[in-house]
């Protein structure tokens, strides 16, 4: 990417391994390597996360100021995506070099800090990891039609055992179970927009393509033209738009080539933070193989439909927490991103693990 002609908002995508401070102290490494962080997606691009760095550590916070009580009155999807910040710092720490040392909620006095990671000791990067880290910059979530192509078996495989490396399971909807998946999303959809407080919260996080935003989703992330992405938010805010996403978003959960829900047996902030590392490695891996991908999350967040879907993938009494359908498809332009020193606490709040 050619950082030059980037909009500031986007520059964060262009990170290299070339600006690596290879005689570094700890501290510079850890702040590089959360340039690759805060590339992981968010619910609605808040970036609901806030970093400290002292003392060899990068202590990982909720940052609950961003948070979407409509949508996700729990936080649910708050942590799942610090989760998957938290998986692309590992990552990037192996490519680099670093094993990488994690603490999971290390103070129980304090519920916002979520991690607590060190850079361990030195150990060459494997195979695996690296073959993730290519994915970071390359992945966005892409709302386009995937194109009508199988994604290979292996692939698939690969993607269920990258969940379950977290503790999560990534169940593949297949036959019959798709139609009624998409029956979900679309009842999904209606329910959702037909509730003003939903659209509200929505519309305020939809911005119009040149926007200046560090954050929230641009309208060319739907498809929207220059003029139409000025008037889109105001379109949600206004209308009952429900009946036509819920057919097109029938429309790609049937037609996508791969739709998978990935879920935990239990519903708890660490089952929420561990789904998020599972769905970044998930992503990356799907990326870094050409595939892109995108989420239907909606008969999760409407919560009389969440035990249904349980129910309709044969997974009755645990938990769902994302649905992700994959494929390939035309390249698509990423969503901005806040800059480190917006996400960046002071180094003394960084503490000892
Ligand atoms: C927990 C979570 C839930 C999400 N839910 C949805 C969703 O329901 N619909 C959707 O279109 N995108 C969803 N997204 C994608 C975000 O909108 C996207 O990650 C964000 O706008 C940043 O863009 P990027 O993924 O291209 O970097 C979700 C992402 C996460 C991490």
């Amino acid at each position: 990417m050619d950082s030059a002609n980037l909009d500031p908002a986007l520059q964060a995508w262009a990170v290299s391994d070339a600006d690596f401070p290879k005689d570094g102290d700890p501290e510079s490494t850890l702040r590089f390597l959360l340039r690759y962080a805060i590339l992981a997606p968010s619910g609605h691009n808040t970036q609901p996360w806030l970093f400290a760095v002292g003392d060899g550590a990068i202590g990982l916070y909720a940052d609950r100021t961003r948070a979407l009580p409509v949508v996700d009155p729990d936080d649910r999807e708050l942590t799942i995506s610090c989760g998957a910040a938290l998986e692309t710092l590992l990552v990037a720490m192996r490519h680099f070099g670093h094993r990488g040392t994690v603490w999971l909620a290390p103070d129980p006095d304090d519920e916002d800090l979520l991690a607590r990671v060190a850079l361990g000791d030195g150990e060459p990067p494997g195979r695996d990891e690296e073959e993730l880290f290519g994915g970071i910059p390359r992945r966005h979530s892409n709302r386009q039609a995937f194109e009508d192509r199988d994604i290979p078996g292996v692939l698939a495989d690969r993607l269920v055992a990258d969940a379950e490396m977290h503790g999560a399971w990534l169940c593949l909807v297949r036959g019959d179970g798709r139609a009624a998946v998409a029956d979900l999303v679309a009842e999904g959809d209606r329910a959702q927009m037909a509730d003003k407080r939903f659209r509200r919260e929505l519309a305020a996080w939809v911005h119009p393509n040149r926007s200046r935003s560090h954050d929230g989703m641009r309208g060319y992330g739907f498809g929207f033209g220059d003029l139409m992405s000025h008037g889109g938010p105001l379109a949600i805010r206004a209308f009952d738009l429900g009946k036509g996403q819920a057919a097109k978003d029938r429309e790609l959960a049937q037609g996508s080539p791969l739709l998978a829900v990935l879920g935990t047996a239990a519903d708890d902030p660490a089952s929420w933070l561990r789904s998020g590392r599972a769905l970044q490695r998930v992503l990356l891996r799907a990326r870094t193989n050409d595939v892109w991908s995108s989420y239907l999350n909606q008969p999760i967040e409407v919560d009389a439909l969440r035990p249904r879907l349980a129910d309709v993938i044969g997974r009755a009494g645990q938990f769902p927490q994302l649905i992700v359908r994959l494929g390939y498809g035309v390249e698509v332009k990423p969503q901005p991103r806040r800059p480190l020193e917006a996400v960046i606490l002071g180094a003394e709040a960084g503490g000892q693990p």
